[in-house]
């Protein structure tokens, strides 16, 4: 299939493989995967074939199916799931669909900084009701620390994002991490990618 025209993504060109790395390890003992906001569904198309030994289930907003079931009619894989309609603003948000699946992880690539706060909460509060004690939620995407950008590039994004959308906007590391508490999930691991990126690793603890 011909995927020239389609929703293409170069920054998630540039940061598959940086992640996938990460997830090698991270996801090594994990068997079923849930991405909330699969976006172009290019990174579901590079990790599914790179993580056989897992099952990779794709979710987002209905309007962006389309373009995620082209990346995956021109890179199909065995493991990899057609996506799941998944919207945190909906009051029908069907929570069975993560817990009757028995996903033993979540993973979400740039969706803080563009999802409202209260939003981000739910999220936390939706994996965290779900994911079984060990389980992991995996964040890609910028933070910032101690309430300062980490470089000046965040800084510039931070502001366009909230010229767009003044409920969009770069997390703060530490508020994240004390929602995950909240939630019994535990930050195990952060790891510094690159273009001043991070991905931040939390255990279901309970
Ligand atoms: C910047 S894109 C990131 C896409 C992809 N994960 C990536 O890294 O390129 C943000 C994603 O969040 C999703 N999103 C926005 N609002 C959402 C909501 N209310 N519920 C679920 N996903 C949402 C968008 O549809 C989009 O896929």
């Amino acid at each position: 299939m011909d995927i020239a025209g389609l929703p293409f993504s170069q920054a998630c060109e540039n940061n598959k493989q940086p992640i996938l790395e990460v997830l090698q390890q991270e996801l090594k003992d994990s068997k079923n995967v849930l991405e909330i906001g699969s976006g172009t569904g290019q990174h579901s198309v590079y990790f599914a074939p790179n993580l056989s030994h897992l099952q990779w289930q794709t979710s987002d907003i209905i309007a962006n199916h389309n373009v995620i079931e082209a990346w995956h009619t021109a890179y199909p894989a065995p493991n990899l799931y057609a996506p799941l309609p998944f919207d945190l603003n909906s009051d029908l948000l069907p929570l069975s669909l993560i817990s009757s699946q028995s996903y033993d992880a979540v993973f979400t690539a740039n969706t803080l900084h563009i999802i409202a706060w209260p939003l981000v909460e739910r999220l936390f509060k939706l994996v965290g009701d779900a994911l079984p004690l060990h389980g992991k939620l995996v964040i890609y995407g910028p933070f910032n620390e101690n309430g300062q950008y980490t470089s000046e590039g965040n800084r510039r994004f931070d502001e366009m994002l909230r010229r767009h959308n003044n409920s969009s906007g770069i997390r703060d590391k530490e508020t994240v991490v004390t929602l995950g508490v909240t939630h019994h999930l535990a930050l195990l691991t952060t790891q510094k990618m690159p273009a001043n990126n991070q991905l931040l690793v939390f255990e279901k603890t309970l």
